[in-house]
């Protein structure tokens, strides 16, 4: 497996991909929207098809985690790990000291992927997530430290 930065080239399957793990998944212009703004990145894991991307934003030394899919075929043989990894070194590059991201309360593989790459519990937004759900779902906040 490889873990490469996406170009814009690859936009269209960066969608297809989102689109295999969210319902509604987010299409190409909305991943070009926060992949190309100030500080926004993209990877792409391939093996040897595409079949994972990170999406995240670093500014003033923080880096926050827009989104992680894997290709649901190949989950759980370490290509979420793998993204989360190339992504942490890239952000810490590019100067980020910690990374945030949020994640459902109910989502047990992004949580058990988060706890097992470094990041903790720093706090909960109650009822955070409302699209699709009859009651809204708590979200996770997590931080992982770069420097440590
Ligand atoms: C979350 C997601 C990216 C994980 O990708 P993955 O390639 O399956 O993760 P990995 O194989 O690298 O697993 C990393 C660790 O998490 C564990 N894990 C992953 N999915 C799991 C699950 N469903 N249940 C229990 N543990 C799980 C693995 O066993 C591994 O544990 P280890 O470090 O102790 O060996 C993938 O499930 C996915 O795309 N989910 C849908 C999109 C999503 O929810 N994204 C996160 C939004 S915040």
């Amino acid at each position: 497996m490889i873990v490469r930065p996406a170009t814009e080239a690859d936009l269209e399957t960066l969608a297809r991909l989102h689109n295999l793990a969210f319902t509604p998944g987010w299409d190409a212009e909305e991943i070009a929207d926060l992949g190309s703004g100030p500080g926004g990145f993209a990877l792409i894991a391939e093996d040897p098809e595409p079949c994972g991307m990170i999406l995240w934003r670093t500014t003033v030394g923080e880096a926050e985690i827009y989104t992680i899919a894997v290709d649901p075929a190949v989950r759980q043989r370490g290509v979420g790990r793998a993204l989360v990894a190339a992504a942490m070194t890239r952000a810490r590059r590019d100067g980020a000291e910690k990374v945030f991201l949020e994640v459902s309360v109910e989502n047990i593989g992004a949580l058990a992927l988060y706890g097992s790459t470094g990041f903790s519990r720093v706090g909960l937004r109650r009822g955070y997530y409302t699209t699709g759900h009859e009651t809204p779902i708590d979200a996770v906040i997590m931080r992982r430290d770069l420097n440590t």
